[in-house]
């Protein structure tokens, strides 16, 4: 599909989340926690979990059913899946099985791993794509089911984190171009900040080798340390793309934020001097979905009105890598 020197247009998105709700006074007969305590230090109240016959492909192809109908476009139209998760059904990537689901016979779909910076870099990525002229429609998911790996018996970090996904499809246009400006950032340095890693035994084959036979185990994480860092750079990030598009604060609509803490949301707003009323904020009811959370707060506030075609959007997702990055879009 040619479709050189094109803009991007934001036509679709889409969500989904398990039925199941787990809710703090849930969590307070679980380990020792209250309603109080979360809520005043998250600002959440519930978050979702999958169940047995929920599967990450499966919320994932509802929430891309759901952004391709509001694209007005097929799933045959889509010449791209990119699936941001750390959390796929499969470890050798969950896109493929959702582009058979949904029946996008003429993709080609790959996953991406950056944690909950992954919906913003798959954004990025989808960008660079469509501007090269390679594809058209290019559909993005952020999904992750991270219950699955969260250590439920750690109160430090079991009560942050819900399961979801949400897709956007991302367009070529020959009219204005509606990806402002973005940015990606890493350091390595801070790995230790946060991670689900991989635990092994020896296991003898022959002699003088050994495979290392495990599996991924809990979510390990340094709460203080990711919470000073989303703060400070978040806030850089935002704004170093505000200055490349040529923004200020006010005009930017809407502040569509990693849903980590509500607390972490208030302050990149406060420092950004943003007002608090244009924080796009779903957290109270699914906590913390990682890679779905940016699309899930989305989809939410286009489907109730909130955001209307035109709408600047400042957007930023960070987490574990450490990653973080930005992107700054109008809706529509
Ligand atoms: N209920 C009751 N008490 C608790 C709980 C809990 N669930 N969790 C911790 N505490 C206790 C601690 O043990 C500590 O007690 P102590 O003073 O007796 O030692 C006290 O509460 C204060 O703990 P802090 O860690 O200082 O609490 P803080 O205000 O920093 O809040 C939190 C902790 C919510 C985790 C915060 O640091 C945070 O949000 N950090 C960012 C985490 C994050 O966003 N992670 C995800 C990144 S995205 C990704 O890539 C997956």
């Amino acid at each position: 599909m040619n479709n050189m020197g094109a803009g991007i247009a934001i036509t679709g998105c889409g969500s989904a989340a398990p039925e199941a709700v787990l809710t703090n006074d849930h969590l307070a007969q679980m380990v020792a926690t209250s309603d109080e305590w979360i809520n005043t230090r998250t600002g959440m109240s519930n978050r979702h979990i999958a169940s047995a016959t929920e599967s990450l492909s499966q919320l994932s192809a509802v929430a891309a059913q759901n952004a391709i109908a509001m694209a007005g476009i097929t799933a045959t139209d889509i010449d791209l899946i990119i699936l941001a998760t750390s959390t796929p059904d499969d470890l050798f990537g969950s896109a493929c099985k959702i582009q058979g689901l949904i029946g996008a016979t003429n993709a080609v779909a790959f996953d991406l791993g950056a944690a909950c910076s992954g919906f913003i870099f798959a954004l990025i990525t989808a960008s660079g794509f469509i501007r090269a002229g390679v594809y058209k429609n290019v559909l993005i998911i952020g999904a992750d089911i991270l219950s699955r790996w969260v250590d439920w018996s750690d109160r430090s970090s079991c009560v942050l984190f819900g399961d979801g996904a949400g897709a956007m499809v991302c367009q070529g246009t020959s009219q204005d171009d509606r990806l402002l400006s973005f940015g990606m950032y890493s350091n390595g340095s801070q790995n230790d900040s946060l991670n689900l890693n991989y635990y092994s035994q020896s296991k003898p084959l022959v002699e003088n080798i050994t495979a290392q036979y495990g599996s991924y185990k809990p979510i390990t994480m340094n709460g203080k340390e990711v919470y000073r860092f989303a703060v400070a750079k978040v806030p850089e990030a935002i704004s170093k793309a505000m200055f490349q598009a040529n923004l200020t604060a006010d005009d930017i609509d809407w502040l569509l934020l990693h849903q980590a803490n509500q607390r972490i949301m208030d302050a990149v707003a406060k420092r950004l001097k943003i007002p608090t009323e244009k924080i796009l904020s779903n957290i109270a009811e699914y906590g913390n979905t990682s890679a779905a959370s940016i699309p899930l707060a989305l989809d939410a506030a286009v489907r109730d009105g909130r955001v209307q075609p035109g709408h600047t959007i400042a957007a930023s997702g960070f987490g574990a890598g450490l990653t973080w990055g930005a992107a700054i879009f109008k809706w529509g």
